[in-house]
Formats: C-alpha cells, structure tokens, sequence
C-alpha cells in the first residue's frame, strides 16, 4: 500500500483532517458489513473511529481481506475523512485502501462476561476504550504530582523497595526471603523520608507501596502507588497545604488535559476545577460529634470506618481534612499534641463517593525517648529502628509529611466504583496474575 499521511483518531475526531486523504493504523473495534459495504470502527491509542470500506472502492483481495478480519484484527487503511453525523464521534473515513496486518483468532472478550472473567483476561479487556481513558487520565494525574513538588522545590529522592522493617505496623508487611533472612517490601518510604528530610531538606518520590491486606474492599490493592512527601523545618498545618494543593493540582490539570476523557468517566471539568484549597477541616474530634449528630454510633479512638467517611463526606464536592487523631492505635512516629499528649498531630485527606482516604499524614515525633515507648507498647523492638533513631540524635529538627494512595486519587478524579480500575494490572488479596 503506498504510504499516505498517517494520523491519529483523536485529531480526526477534533475536525483537523476533514476533507484530507490520510492513513489510519489500528485495531478493529467492532466490525459489520452490510450490503457490499463493511463498516469498521477502528481503534488507535486515541480514540475510536468510524472506517467505510466499500466493494467498489478498494481493490477485489483488499475488500476480501476487511471483511474476512474479526474484531481486534490489526489493519492498516487509507482515505478521505469527511463528516458524517450518524457516525460515532461524528467523522468517518471512506476507505480507499486497506490492508490487515494480522488477523486476529476469535477474541474471547465478547458482551456481558463476569468482573472475574474480565481480570482474568485482564491483558485483552485493557485494551477497552474505559480503560485507556482511565489510563489517559492516570498519565497525567502522575505528571501532575511530579509537577507540583518539583515546582515547590521538592527533590525526587529514593528509597529502597526492600527494608529491614516496616513503618505501618507488622500486620501488613509482606515478607521476602533474603538469602536467608527475613526482609519486607517497602509499605511507605516514611522512614527513609525522615532520613533524607535532614539532608534535602524537601524530599518527595512516587513508587509503589506493598501492604499484606487482607481486606477484599473496592479501595484496597496490596500493590499500590505511593506519592509520600517529607519537609524539614515544617508542622502539620503547612504539610496539610501541601496535601490540597498537590490534589487540587492534579484536579486541574486532568480538568483542562484530560476534559473529553473526564466527561466519559462521569465527572465534568468544571466539578474538577472547583477543587481549589483550602479543604474544610474538621477535628477528630468534632468528626465523632458530627457522627454522633447523625445517629450513629462510633467509638472514641477508633480510626474511621468506610461507613464513617461516607457520612463525613456526603453531599461534599471537595475532600475533607480531619486532622489531631486521639495517640491511641497511631503509629509511632506521630509527634504529640503539645497541648494534650493524648492526641497525635495526624491528618487525613477523605474523599466522597466511597473512596475515603486519600492522603494519609502527620507531623513527627522529635523525642528519642518518645519513639522508643511507642515502639515497645506496639510489641515493636527498637534495635530494628536504631539507624532510624539516629535522625533524633544528630540535628533533629520540626519535620511533617504524608503519603498519598495514588490510585485513591485517581479513583476519586474519575468516579470509579472500583481501585482496580485506576491500574492497569491490580493486584488484591484475590489475585497477583497476570
Ligand atoms: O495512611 P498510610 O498507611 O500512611 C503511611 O504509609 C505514612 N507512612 C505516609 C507518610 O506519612 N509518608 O498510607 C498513606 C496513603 C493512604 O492515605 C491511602 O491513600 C494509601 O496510602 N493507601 C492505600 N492505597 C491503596 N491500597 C492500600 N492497601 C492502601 N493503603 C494505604
Ligand atoms: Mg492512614
């Protein structure tokens, strides 16, 4: 086939190549042929559209072969464009010339399969237009956080993937056979973070994160990305700034890149934009009040339950902040509330629509001694954490900083029912392959 102007779907369907001849290269999406016609929508990495292939316009073997190709076939096709409004997207091409690149075995991804059958051809079912938007989207959510650290002087620092000790709590360490010795993938850099907060001051980086949880719920992976950031010489208050305005960041950005995808998703642009800072922020405490207000019935101390955050956040267009959490059940390196060393400077970032927390984050505790009993009353043993207690020996400063679950956010920017969706290859409880 000679070689013509090769362009991608998505500048067709923006009404850029109207009127042109121009080559398409792609996969059937869906394919019918009705009197000597054959009416193929092709999909690219852009987007989708509709391609005419007429008996008496393309030569005798070319039509045989189009009409011969089942669905996710690859082609290739040449063609004028030209505005159709019964077409899907409102374009197609007539095709002048096509070509199958290879033709695909009968695809066993047909209409109404099972979530289970789906993730198990997870490899096929992402090449569906719902997932390369959400992965569109994704794309530039990740570019967006880079952007906003990287903007506010924040170094991308890295930490190991495979520690010694976990951060979070034993219960959710994976572990790893290290020739012999027991290691674990990382669950948060946090450690690390502290570590290299007292040399750079302002460190941040995005990896993934492992957690051994249990939990079969529609915002738990046990492989996660992390975006965690840490700052020297910085409280709660001004990491929880940091917090809303890298989200109200991301929002934006997907908001004005990203709008035909948003609007696919079920969110609008507009929704996306009006994220802005500052959040409400509401106390632990007067989160139980509210709670209590609304009827149910929460216990003092205990962290908040999806059914807690539901509540916390109906009818709200942007996340909430609920910062000083009561000591008890937190994590050991949270720094006192000077004025009552019952609660813990601690913040979460919660979203609406059952996605709950997004960010996840506090101030640090600068006492040795402090640390050492938070260990120990955790049934954790300190040796493991000496190196880690060096950062309280040598120039320890005021330092505070979060971790942000990016496929919460992302789940949260495009309405998903599921975190699963917000990657491409999830891995649950349930599931590591393919
Ligand atoms: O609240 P977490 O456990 O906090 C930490 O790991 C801190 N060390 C972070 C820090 O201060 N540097 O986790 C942080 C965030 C949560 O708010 C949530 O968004 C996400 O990580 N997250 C998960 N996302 C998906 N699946 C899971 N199993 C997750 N666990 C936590
Ligand atoms: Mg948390």
């Amino acid at each position: 086939m000679a070689c013509g102007f090769m362009v991608a779907i998505v500048h067709i369907l923006h009404g850029k190549e109207t009127g042109r001849e121009v080559e398409l290269r792609g996969w059937i999406y869906r394919t019918r042929s009705v009197g000597g016609k054959v009416f193929v929508v092709l999909r690219d990495a852009t987007g989708i559209l509709q391609v005419t292939v007429a008996r008496d316009a393309v030569s005798p073997p070319a039509f045989e072969a189009i009409e011969r190709a089942l669905i996710e076939s690859s082609v290739v096709v040449r063609g004028k464009v030209v505005e159709d409004k019964r077409a899907p997207g409102g374009f197609e091409v007539r095709a002048s010339d096509a070509r199958v690149v290879h033709y695909a075995e009968k695809f066993p991804i047909q209409e109404d399969l099972s979530e289970e059958f789906l993730l198990d051809v997870r490899h096929l079912w992402i090449r569906s237009q719902r997932m390369t938007t959400i992965f569109r989207v994704r794309h530039t959510v990740f570019e967006a956080v880079h952007e906003y650290f990287r903007g506010q002087g924040f170094w991308e620092a890295h930490p190991p993937m495979i520690t010694p000790a976990g951060s979070e709590g034993g219960a959710t360490l994976f572990g790893v056979d290290y020739f012999g010795r027991k290691a674990f993938l990382t669950q948060s850099w946090q450690l690390y973070a502290e570590a290299l907060a007292l040399a750079m001051e302002k460190v941040y980086y995005i990896a993934p994160s492992f957690r051994a949880e249990k939990s079969r719920t529609t915002r738990h992976l046990t492989e996660y990305w992390h975006a965690e950031m840490e700052e020297a010489w910085a409280g709660m208050e001004e990491v929880i700034r940091h917090a809303e305005a890298v989200i109200s960041h991301a929002c934006r950005r997907a908001a004005e890149e990203r709008a035909d995808e948003i609007v696919s998703l079920g969110r609008t642009p507009e929704f996306l934009k009006a994220v802005k800072p500052p959040f409400e922020w509401i106390t632990y405490d007067e989160a139980i009040e509210i709670l209590r207000k609304k009827g149910m019935e929460v216990e003092w101390g205990k962290d908040l339950r999806t059914l807690e955050e539901r509540r916390l956040t109906e009818g709200k267009t942007k996340p909430i902040v609920v910062y000083r959490y009561p000591r008890v059940s937190q994590a050991f390196y949270k720094a006192r509330d000077p004025k009552d060393p019952e609660y813990v400077l601690a913040f979460d970032v919660i979203g609406g629509d059952d996605v709950g927390e997004i960010v996840g984050g506090s101030e640090r505790e600068t006492d040795l001694e402090t640390i050492r009993k938070a260990l120990l009353e955790q049934g954790e043993d300190p040796k493991a954490y000496e190196w880690y207690l060096d950062s309280r020996r040598y120039g320890s400063v005021q330092h505070a900083g979060f971790g942000m679950g990016m496929e919460r956010l992302i789940q949260w920017i495009c309405k998903l029912d599921h975190i699963r969706d917000a990657v491409p290859f999830p891995r649950t409880p349930a599931r590591f392959a393919p």
